[in-house]
């Protein structure tokens, strides 16, 4: 994998996956990391110091317009590589989750940011992974070649819904799979992989401290499964260590 592209690195996951990304043997040589706000991203600006592969992105994901303007800066890097991988990461979770106490602008702001930001960046990066499909054309589907990876969770899943309630994160992060779907099945002939992803119950902020993993156990397993994606992939929904999930 030469580049990717990946969303909410200022903390979390998404900073996670970058530290993980770095410890590799063969690092991709761009990692485009963006944070809403680099006043708050002291640990990706100091892990980016010590690791140039990094380019550190500042931008909001609510403001659509930037996209062709980050997609720009993206192209002026990788050039006629295009960009391998775009991983969705930036998410929210609302407090308010139950019937009774539900807030339309919690439902309106998850859908946002997990369903429609994803699917509107995703939409804005077709010309570069395709590009890059495009420059890896005799390999088999793969992240070294061209992949769109959206980080959805168990808790979008209808079938393993045995509790209820989480209505805004719940119903966006089912989208967000509906949208992988389709993604997988328009971007076939493209030759880009499309997958949703669990990253497991993990300690972060959106986690809380009772979370079962660590976000270094979940990362670099992450990355591990990311590899090891193909064809027979496509279109699926996967956790960390790549065990198949339900609808
Ligand atoms: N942790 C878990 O147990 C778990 C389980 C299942 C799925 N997931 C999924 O994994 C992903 C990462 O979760 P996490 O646990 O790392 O969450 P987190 O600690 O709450 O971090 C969320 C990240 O998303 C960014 N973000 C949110 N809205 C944004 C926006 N409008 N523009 C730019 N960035 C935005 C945040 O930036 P700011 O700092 O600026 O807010 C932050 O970097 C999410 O998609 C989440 O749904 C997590």
């Amino acid at each position: 994998m030469n580049s990717i592209l990946i969303t909410g690195c200022n903390r979390g996951l998404g900073l996670g996956v970058v530290k993980a990304l770095v410890k590799l043997s063969k690092p991709p040589q761009h990692i485009f990391a963006t944070c809403r706000n680099l006043e708050k991203a002291k640990e990706l600006q100091d892990l980016a110091r010590c690791h140039p592969s990094i380019h550190i992105m500042e931008i909001d994901l609510m403001d659509f317009k930037k996209y062709d303007d980050l997609v720009k800066q993206i192209g002026d890097v990788v050039r006629n590589e295009g960009l391998n991988v775009l991983l969705n990461n930036a998410g929210y979770a609302p407090k308010s989750t139950r019937i009774t106490t539900v807030k339309l602008k919690d439902l309106m702001l998850s859908l946002q940011t997990n369903t429609i930001v994803p699917v509107m960046l995703s939409k804005a990066c077709l010309p570069l992974l395709k590009q890059a499909s495009k420059s890896n054309g005799k390999m088999g589907m793969s992240v070294k070649r061209a992949a769109i990876i959206n980080m959805s969770s168990i808790l979008g899943s209808i079938e393993a819904n045995t509790d209820g309630a989480m209505y805004p994160y719940r119903t966006s992060k089912a989208a967000l799979n509906a949208a992988t779907k389709s993604l997988s099945i328009d971007l076939l002939k493209d030759g880009i992989l499309c997958v949703c992803l669990h990253p497991g119950w993990v300690r972060t902020d959106m986690g809380g401290s009772n979370a079962p993993l660590d976000v270094h156990t979940s990362t670099t397993k992450i990355i591990e499964t990311l590899f090891n994606f193909n064809e027979a992939n496509n279109g699926g929904f996967f956790q960390y260590d790549g065990k198949k999930l339900p609808w």
